[in-house]
């Protein structure tokens, strides 16, 4: 199979990380025999230093002709620290978004065995948890106007709007994967207070009928920011609105021990982007010291989402696993003995890939 990539590696750690995904993808394609093309551009704070603007139209024609884009993360301390930048690294994010039609962000959170003494929650709620949160990413109050202010800077406004269409695209989207899984849904809105809300439940019971193997299940959300925590276990695949998804898949990502072993997948319109949960790490950049897990393990995802390549994104987990049992892990993750370097993480993985039998 042909593989067209495009690897925006972003500001900070990024471009390391996505080094040793890049690499792990490379490694993958020659077990498999398929041919990988792929082509770096520019995003972010980066992309602002150098041409003004944080998604250039020469990236988005880069991604928009490519199969999937692997992506790194974007920010940078010089825009942070200066509110009044008019034009900010996380306005390219928002417009990849937008531009490219991703309309859900998927995360699957999973606890990994050698991981569950790093988690904040007991071993024994977290051992085995193993769901999706879907969130809705291209509507809602991010995306509302009018949004403003009023005239004397007193009053302040957003506008939560959701149309039918938003709601059942990302509902049918997330029965399909209940499907692939544990077969139940959990669908997360507050319907007793909010219009948007309702919208969601009465679509999500009118849909439900039509995937009778999959149970379905309606939760308010801070109902769901309790159970997340109490009982990780219950959830399969969870799906919410923008602004709840935004909290609660970070809320979510934390009991799994580290933020940086957590891929993400934003699917849509347009093509996929993969890229780890976390940001750039400023504070890392350069030193070869940042987890790549959550990058190495978005490439696993983007074999399996993007090319329906499942035994190569099987094979990225397993030697994502090994590394850990192994202790071939960065400083963030190291409980014990040596820390090893980033990129001897990526190297020790593509060796594994290598040498191990298909
Ligand atoms: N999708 C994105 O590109 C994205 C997401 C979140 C934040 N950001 C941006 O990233 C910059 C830094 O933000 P932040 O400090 O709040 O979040 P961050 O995720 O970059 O880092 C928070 C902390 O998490 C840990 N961490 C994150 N990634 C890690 C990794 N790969 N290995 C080991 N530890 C890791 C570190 O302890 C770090 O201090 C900001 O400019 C922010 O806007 C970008």
């Amino acid at each position: 199979m042909k593989l067209n990539i495009a690897v925006l590696p972003g500001d900070g750690i990024g471009p390391e990380i996505t080094e040793q995904a890049l690499k792990v993808t490379q490694a993958v394609c020659e077990k498999f025999g398929h041919e990988l093309n792929y082509k770096h551009g520019i995003t972010g704070a980066c992309a602002i230093d150098s041409v003004g603007n944080p998604y250039p139209d020469e990236t988005h024609e880069l991604c928009m002709n490519s199969d999937a884009v692997l992506f790194g993360a974007i920010g940078s301390p010089k825009y942070d620290n200066d509110p009044s930048a008019k034009v900010r690294p996380e306005q390219g994010l928002l417009n990849m978004r937008k531009k490219l039609g991703l309309y859900a962000n998927i995360r699957p959170v999973a606890t990994f065995p050698s991981l569950l003494h790093k988690s904040p929650l007991r071993a024994d709620l977290v051992e085995g948890a193993d769901f999706m949160c879907i969130r809705e990413l291209t509507g809602g109050l991010y995306f509302g106007r009018p949004q403003g202010r009023s005239e004397d800077g007193n009053t302040a406004y957003d506008t939560c709007i959701y149309t039918r269409e938003e709601v059942e695209r990302i509902l049918h989207l997330s029965y399909k994967f209940a499907r692939q899984r544990n077969k139940k849904v959990t669908i997360v809105d507050k319907a007793n207070v909010l219009a948007t809300s309702r919208l969601w439940r009465q679509i999500g019971q009118e849909i439900a009928p039509q995937y009778p193997d999959v149970e379905t299940e309606f939760m308010f959300v801070d109902n769901a920011a309790m159970r997340i925590i109490q009982w990780p276990k219950s959830f399969d695949v969870l799906v919410t609105e923008n602004l709840f998804g935004d909290i609660l898949t970070d809320e979510a990502s934390v009991i799994t021990g580290s933020l940086g072993m957590l891929p993400s997948a934003s699917i849509g319109v347009h093509t996929s982007v993969f890229e780890p949960i976390h940001g750039s790490y400023p504070q890392a950049a350069g030193k070869n010291i940042a987890n790549p897990l959550a990058t190495i393990l978005s490439a696993a995802l983007m074999f399996e989402y993007a090319f329906s390549l499942m035994e190569e994104g099987k094979l990225i987990r397993e030697a994502v696993d090994a590394s850990m049992e192994q202790g071939i892990v960065t400083e963030d993750i190291a409980s014990t003995g040596k820390a090893y370097k980033t990129s001897e993480v990526g190297e020790w993985i593509v060796d594994f890939i290598r040498k191990t039998k298909k």
